[in-house]
């Protein structure tokens, strides 16, 4: 297993992340939606290092394969307990890939009229795009490898490796 980003690299980048986030959003109802399980490591670090105060809640989901029926739609297997109406909702998620889970899950977000809606990945693997998604914020941008570490999983292995590697 190679290490492709050092922790200490992690830890820059998540504060620079959170401190910027923290600006904009100065004396605004901010609510963090960490997108389960791979966002966790992410989430519970990023909402440390914001230097205002926000709510921190979780979702879990799961897009359809391009064969099912319900293709376009994704399948909240845990889903959030708030009026979103009352916040600005920044979804924290561990990387996108095809783009096709947060592609779905954030127009499922946005039909619940949140003030804003942001989506910041700490990876993007953008050679592997199938839907038309852009985060607004990407922490590192990766080339097409599979990584574990820092919240990612390899068959539910390797989660709790403090930096990002290379299977
Ligand atoms: P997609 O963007 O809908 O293709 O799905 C992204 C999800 O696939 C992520 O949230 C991860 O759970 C998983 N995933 C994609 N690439 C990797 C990887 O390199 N390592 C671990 N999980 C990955
Ligand atoms: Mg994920």
């Amino acid at each position: 297993m190679n290490v492709l980003i050092d922790s200490r690299t992690i830890h820059n980048a998540v504060v620079r992340a959170a401190r910027e986030v923290s600006e904009r959003y100065r004396d605004k109802p901010v609510l963090l939606v960490g997108v389960l399980t791979g966002s966790f490591v992410f989430t519970a670090d990023f909402c440390r290092e914001m230097t205002i105060p926000c709510e921190v809640a979780f979702m879990s989901a799961s897009s359809y394969g391009n064969s099912d029926v319900s293709s376009g739609d994704v399948k909240i297997k845990l889903d959030l307990d708030r009026d979103l109406t009352k916040y600005h909702v920044i979804v924290l998620e561990d990387i996108i890939d095809t783009g096709n889970t947060l592609s779905r899950l954030a127009a499922c977000l946005s039909r619940r009229s949140p003030l804003s809606l942001e989506v910041i990945t700490l990876l993007d693997k953008p050679s592997r795009r199938e839907a038309d998604f852009e985060p607004d914020r990407s922490l590192f941008t990766i080339p097409d490898l599979f990584v574990v570490g820092y919240g990612l999983d390899y068959a539910e292995k390797y989660r709790a490796l403090p930096f990002i590697a290379v299977m």
